[in-house]
Parts: C-alpha cells; structure tokens; sequence
C-alpha cells in the first residue's frame, strides 16, 4: 500500500523541537508585553489582492508565491502578517478610536518558493507592528526589540543591516535616477534584473547574482536623494541604536523584497544559516495604511522567522518539564498507582505512570528517557505503610516518604 509524506517546504517538529519552538515563543510574548505589544491571532486566509496591493505586483510574493486556495475565489493562505494587521485595523476602525497602536502576531504563514535549507513554504513568524507615530524612537525601538528577543533566546552572534529608503518621494527619485544609470547597462545584468529595471529598478540593488553585484557597488547611494526631513529622521535612528549600544552596519543597498517600505529599513542576519541567512526583518511602511484604502497612518514592524531561529540555536536543547514517574511493581497496583498519578497532576507536578505491564527495569528505563527526576515505586509494602519509595534519578538516592508528605517533598525538590 502506497504511504505518504510530508508536503515539499513543510517541517514536522519532534518533540524535542516543539520544546524549542515552545521555548522560543513564550519568551517572545513576555518580552513582547514587556514592550507593551498586544497579541492579536488572525486567519490563515485572506484575500490575494491584499498581498498583491501591499506587497507590489512585482514582488516574488505577488508574482510567484502566493499559495491560492484553487475552488476559492480569490482567497490564499497569508505570505506575511504586516498586510493583514493593516487589513484587520482598517476593517474594525480602529484609527477611530485610538492614534496609536502596538500588535505583536505568532503564526504560520505559506510561501510558494523553492524548498532549501530555512527556505519553507510553511514556516512561522513572531511578528510586530507598530501602527501610529513617525517618531525615529519608534524605529529605533523596533530594532533594540529585535535584537532583545534574539539575545533572550541565546542568540548572540548576528548582524544587524540598516539602510533608509527615504519617503516614498525620494524612493520614487532614487529608483529613476538607478533606472537612468542602469539602462545603459541592461544587457550585462542578469535576466531578473532586466526585468526589474522596467518594473521595479530598486530590487537590483539586493540582486545575489555577481555580475549585477559589481555593476551596482560604484553606484550613488539613496543618500544622495534624500529629503532633509528622511536624512535627519534616520541620523537620529542611528543614534538612538548607538546609546542603546546596538551594533549594526549600514548597508546602502538593502532595499527588501516587499514594496511597502519607506525609510528605515533592516535585516539581521546570521553566518549560521547558510544562503538563507535573515533571522528577520522589518521596516517603516508609512504609506501602506493609506494605499489599502485607510487615512494616512505611519507604521513600522518586523518579523522573526521561527525555523531559522530553531537554525541557528542548532544543538541547543531546552529541557522538559517532566517531573515523575510512578512506577508500580505488579498489575494489581495499578489502580493505586494511576489514581496517585491523577491527585500529583492535580498538584501540579508533570507526571506519568506505566500503562502497559513493564517490568521496573523496563519502567525505569522509560522514566530516564522521559527525564523524570523522581521514580515513585509503589509495592505492597509501601501501600501497607502508607508511604511512597522515591528514587531520585538526579541525585542516585532513594528514600521512603510518607504519603501525607509526598506532595510537599517533590514540590520541595523540582
Ligand atoms: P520577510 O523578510 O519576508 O518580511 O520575512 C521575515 C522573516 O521570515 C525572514 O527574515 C525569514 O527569517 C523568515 N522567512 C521568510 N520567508 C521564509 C521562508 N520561505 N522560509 C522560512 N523562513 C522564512 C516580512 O514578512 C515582513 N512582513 C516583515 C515586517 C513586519 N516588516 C514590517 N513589519
């Protein structure tokens, strides 16, 4: 008979590495409230045209990616969570009631892209937006965010890129003047590129192939076309990040693949990862609010992507809360041993017992797989002295502890 596997891009997490990405997550929401984030949990689905409008009909998303639901019309599973947290303030109104927000999001999101090491059509990010103010300490904030969560989780050795792309009148001017440049050039860039510089002129510049890589590193910068206001706003981003003593290098040709962002940009990435080597992203997208058909309402975000977090810890274990293993010498026990087994749950201390007859040796070998730092050893003896042989697996010691004690004892002890 036939079997079946995995979908290509999706990953099944072992228990081992559910614990890490559990690990990952609840650090991510206490630090994320300590910043004053809300969480909001959104679909799976939404709309295609809200990708395709925010991220840019030329995007990789809009163009290639988007995973279409094929007897829905027009619905996908989400690419991103930044357009659909706009999509949800706009759609509840929220620039009515309040002038200035903070949502955090943790999620699977579906990208059709061509499976590699940390590249997935199924993978999750911890996501945030900030939806109100333009002030650089908001910029700031997000990226001490970012690297506050990386260093929570054991994470020290990434980079942190920078760039500005200026308001979306320098953006405009900077990509014509590239395009100017680059015409005369059009023939010695590679395919994609050829392509972008009619439609999309910026991506050149993030472009890996070498060839394209050497024509653009002598080129002016965005620094030449930006307004006072952009060039003020994000020399005060940079010092900000520096009294924070954030480390980071500018990086004049990061652009990103997403069409909504204006002014600051970033990535953090990390030699750990391979060619895939963001941890996350984010960035100001000051027009993306007024373009999905809401007021105009600055907004800045980034998004860490869970499986290349899990990456770039490699071995690292996190342990499991696994406290005791009950194991009863004989098959008429059991009854005794299973109802012991309800109340030290009903304690709140993590236990199991033995559910299928195994010898103590067997019961023993299981408790130390399961990291059970007490084995609790119920025979007749102790049943008729109303005590409990507790082994403790840490420790190599055993002793006999009365029943009426042996909740506090263990609780004493894990
Ligand atoms: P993004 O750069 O497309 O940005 O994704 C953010 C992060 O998600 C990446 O840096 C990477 O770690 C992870 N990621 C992306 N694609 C894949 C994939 N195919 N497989 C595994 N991991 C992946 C955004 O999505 C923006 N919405 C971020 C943002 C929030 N900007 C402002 N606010």
């Amino acid at each position: 008979m036939s079997t079946y596997n995995s979908v290509r891009g999706t990953t099944d997490f072992n228990p081992q590495q559910a614990l890490a990405f559990n690990a990952i997550v609840a650090k991510a929401r206490q630090i994320l409230q300590s910043f004053s984030y809300e969480e909001i949990i959104l679909p799976l689905l939404e709309e295609e045209g809200l990708f395709i409008r925010s991220t840019g009909a030329t995007s990789d998303i809009a163009e290639k990616q988007l995973f279409r639901i094929a007897d829905k019309d027009g619905v996908c599973l989400r690419p991103e969570g930044t357009a659909q947290v706009v999509r949800y303030f706009l759609e509840n109104s929220l620039h009515r009631q309040g002038d200035f927000y903070k949502f955090s999001y943790i999620g699977a999101m579906f990208r059709g892209e061509r499976p590699q090491k940390g590249r997935l059509r199924q993978f999750h990010h911890i996501g945030c937006e900030v939806l109100g103010g333009t002030s650089p300490y908001l910029d700031a904030e997000t990226i001490i965010l970012a690297a506050n969560l990386l260093s929570a989780i054991g994470l020290t050795t990434y980079e942190i890129k920078l760039n500005t792309l200026g308001c979306p009148e320098d953006k405009e001017k900077f990509a014509l003047g590239l395009k100017g440049r680059l015409e005369a050039k059009r023939s010695a860039l590679c395919e994609d590129c050829q392509r972008r510089l009619d439609k999309n002129p910026l991506r050149i510049l993030d472009c890996k192939n070498r060839d394209c890589k050497q024509i653009v590193a002598g080129l002016p910068s965005i620094d030449e076309d930006l307004c006072p206001g952009c060039k003020e706003n994000f020399t005060k981003v940079l010092s900000i990040l520096d009294q924070a003593q954030i480390k980071y290098t500018r990086d004049k040709n990061l652009v990103r693949g997403l069409d909504y962002y204006t002014n600051t940009v970033f990535e953090i990435t990390s030699s750990a990862l391979g060619s895939q080597d963001a941890l996350g992203a984010g960035g100001r997208y000051n027009r993306l609010v007024e373009n999905l058909g809401g007021p105009s309402i600055p907004a800045v975000g980034f998004a860490l992507g869970i499986e290349r977090l899990l990456i770039a810890l490699g071995e690292k274990t996190f342990p499991c809360e696994f406290n005791v293993f009950i194991a009863p010498l004989d098959e008429h026990l059991r009854d005794f041993a299973f109802s012991l087994t309800m109340r030290l749950r009903a304690a709140g201390i993590n236990c199991d017992t033995d559910y299928c007859g195994k010898s103590l040796k067997a019961q023993m070998r299981l408790a130390q797989k399961k990291g059970a730092r007490f084995v609790l050893v119920i025979g007749e003896d102790e049943i008729k002295e109303n005590c409990v042989m507790v082994k403790d697996m840490l420790k190599s010691e055993q002793n006999k502890v009365p029943m009426d004690k042996l909740v506090e004892t263990i609780k004493n002890n894990i």
